[in-house]
């Protein structure tokens, strides 16, 4: 037991839709095929959210209630909620404030963080260090995305990839070590025009000209973007192994942000890391950018166990990037 606080994640909730949008269905939308989709990325299907009426919060408010009921304590227990998302449910209230409204989180504060697919790992950085302060008992971290929002489902380069879903982790006090240990987080906005959004912020605001042309959906250039990932994400990896003296044999598993199966495979590959440690399920829940991370601790929370050291890594539009290591603490 020391004194030093660390940030736990002492539960963890997840959602996705239920809609399943096939390599099939998309088969029939643009020209492409399940084939090119499957070796290319990795993925089959992707949850959309349909239904009029339904952002992002609504896929957060069933992730943190999960959390909650798990771990029986009330919404009024929660002192804060980050919900790490480029997608929010509007500009303004922030997701985080819609989210804790429907949640009745009566006592807490909280805040959207736009970071694209690193948006989780900011968010959980941010969220760990106002546990380590000592002024915070219970902060929630979400990483949530309705990319179907965004996408256009003409552009056969950026629709196969995105789907929608969230998830979310409770961050509470420890004094045995377990927690967030260590975190490397990078940006480099000379990345930005690769992959971004052109219209509907204060630069460029919505107007019948941007909603003609466009300008409101994900921007992508591919293979610029697949460089850097490849490059940059497993950089950052190796260097927090490094600087926490860590070999592949003392890692348990990494959470790879999920946007590609083959820059999922360089950066395991870098780290030295075999198949089974890599968490996986790009192929039925696609790209849910910050969505991604969250969703995998979910998926796996059964398998993890306590002492468990788990690298979690991302890349995304920005450019941003970064590695987390953490020491299971459920
Ligand atoms: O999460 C946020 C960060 N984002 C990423 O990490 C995404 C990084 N980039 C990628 O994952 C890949 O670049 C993509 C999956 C987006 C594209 O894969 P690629 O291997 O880089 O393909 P490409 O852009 O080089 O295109 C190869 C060919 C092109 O045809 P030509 O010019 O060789 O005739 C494309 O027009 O594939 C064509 N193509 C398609 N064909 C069938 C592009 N999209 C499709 C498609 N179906 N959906």
């Amino acid at each position: 037991m020391s004194s030093k606080i660390t940030a736990a994640i002492t539960a963890v909730g997840g959602y996705v839709p239920e809609y399943r949008l096939t390599n099939a269905e998309l088969e029939k939308m643009v020209d492409t095929n399940d084939e090119w989709i499957r070796t290319r990325t990795g993925i089959t299907e992707r949850r959309i959210l349909k239904g009029k009426d339904l952002g992002t919060s609504d896929m957060v408010v069933p992730a943190v209630q999960e959390i909650l009921d798990k771990r029986k304590i009330s919404a009024e227990e929660i002192d804060c909620l980050i919900v790490g998302t480029v997608t929010p449910d509007t500009i303004f209230p922030s997701t985080a404030n819609i989210a804790c409204y429907k949640l009745g989180a009566v006592n807490a504060w909280g805040f959207d963080l736009a970071a694209a697919c690193s948006g989780f790992l900011y968010a959980l950085t941010t969220g760990a260090a106002l546990i380590e302060s000592g002024r915070y008992k219970k902060v929630i971290v979400a990483g949530g995305d309705k990319m179907s929002a965004i996408v256009d489902y003409s552009d056969r380069t950026t629709c196969i990839i995105f789907g929608d879903g969230a998830g979310a982790v409770l961050l509470e006090p420890n004094t045995e070590g377990y927690g967030v240990l260590d975190s490397i987080l990078r940006s480099d906005g000379a990345g930005g025009h690769h992959l971004h959004m052109k219209a509907g912020g204060s630069l460029k605001p919505a107007s019948i000209e941007t909603v003609t042309n466009k300008e409101h959906y994900i921007y992508q250039e591919g293979q610029p973007v697949f460089k850097h990932a490849v490059r940059d994400m497993a950089d950052v990896s190796y260097e927090l192994m490094q600087r926490n003296q860590l070999g592949a044999d003392d890692i348990a598993w990494l959470v790879p942000h999920q946007a590609n199966k083959r820059i999922i495979d360089a950066t395991a590959n870098r780290m030295g890391l075999p198949h089974e440690k890599v968490m996986l399920n790009i192929q039925k829940f696609g790209n849910t950018t910050a969505g991604t991370i969250p969703l995998c601790l979910w998926e796996w929370q059964d398998q993890l166990k306590k002492g468990d050291k788990i690298v979690l890594a991302a890349f995304g539009g920005g450019f941003t990037w970064g590695s987390t290591l953490i020491k299971w603490g459920c």
